[in-house]
């Protein structure tokens, strides 16, 4: 079974504030997409990389050929090859371009969003596994620690209360949030995005992961433990927490 790697980094970043793609922002001197680039290749399950880099950007196409950055830590995992691709307006657009260059070849495929930079080896390893054991989809979760609550807009003679107001308290136990390598057969995520293609923009907006345009068509989509290291890097805070993951468990 040959697998092949999605790395959607074409994302604007505009919530870090630094001006620059949200791959390229410096994490411990290094850009964003130089971890999750390691991360796919030391897990060894990929037998081709793809990566969704801005339009017209150069320092991440270059980076996708960076020998000092693409060569294994483990002299046992040989770097599969890696073509950079321009990715879409939106997420979904980046992984269908990303899908297109992966080639006919490919019969599994894992998305992972550059922005979970640090997500750990073992978690691609997790989800290649359960593909191989016969899932058609796959995404890696953590529990909550949190209670979550639904909302709804406050009426308008209580505003000056509240913005909102509480109407429904889910089960705390049966929620888990979601992170990525999300995996699929090549057959089931290019039929999810061939409907979701024909999305209008307020649909397309909604599609917040993959995962989700494979339930829409009812296909079953299994949960492995994910991990707390793959938080995705959003907020100049998330920056800093990431700096500290590395400090205390390295890259
Ligand atoms: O915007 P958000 O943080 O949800 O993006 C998640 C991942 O999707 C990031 O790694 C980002 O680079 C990527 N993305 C993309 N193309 C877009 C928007 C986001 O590759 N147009």
């Amino acid at each position: 079974m040959k697998t092949g790697i999605i790395i959607v980094a074409a994302g604007s970043g505009e919530r870090l504030g630094y001006g620059i793609p949200k791959a390229e922002v410096p994490l411990a001197g290094e850009p964003i997409l130089a971890y999750a680039l390691r991360g796919v290749i030391a897990s060894g399950v990929a037998d081709k990389i793809c990566v969704a880099v801005p339009r017209s950007d150069k320092l991440l196409r270059e980076l996708c050929q960076d020998s000092s950055i693409t060569r294994p830590i483990d002299a046992d995992v040989e770097c599969p090859p890696i073509v950079a691709v321009d990715g879409g307006s939106t997420r979904s657009d980046s992984v269908r371009q990303g899908l297109s260059a992966l080639g006919d070849d490919i019969d599994v495929v894992l998305v992972h969003d550059a922005a979970r930079a640090l997500a750990p080896p073992e978690v691609f390893q997790r989800v290649a596994h359960a593909l191989a054991e016969g899932a058609q989809a796959v995404i890696p979760v953590r529990t909550m620690v949190d209670t979550v609550k639904v909302v709804e807009h406050a009426p308008a003679d209580q505003v000056s209360i509240a913005q909102e107001v509480v109407t429904q308290t889910p089960d705390r136990t049966r929620l888990r949030i979601v992170q990525t390598p999300q995996g699929f057969t090549v057959e089931a995520l290019a039929r999810a995005h061939a409907l979701a293609e024909l999305f209008d923009d307020e649909q397309s907006a909604a599609v917040t992961d993959d995962a989700m345009l494979i339930e829409a068509l009812g296909i079953p989509v299994y949960a492995v433990p994910g991990s707390d290291l793959s938080l995705k890097i959003t907020t100049p805070t998330d920056l800093v927490l990431a700096e500290a993951l590395l400090n205390a468990y390295g890259s």
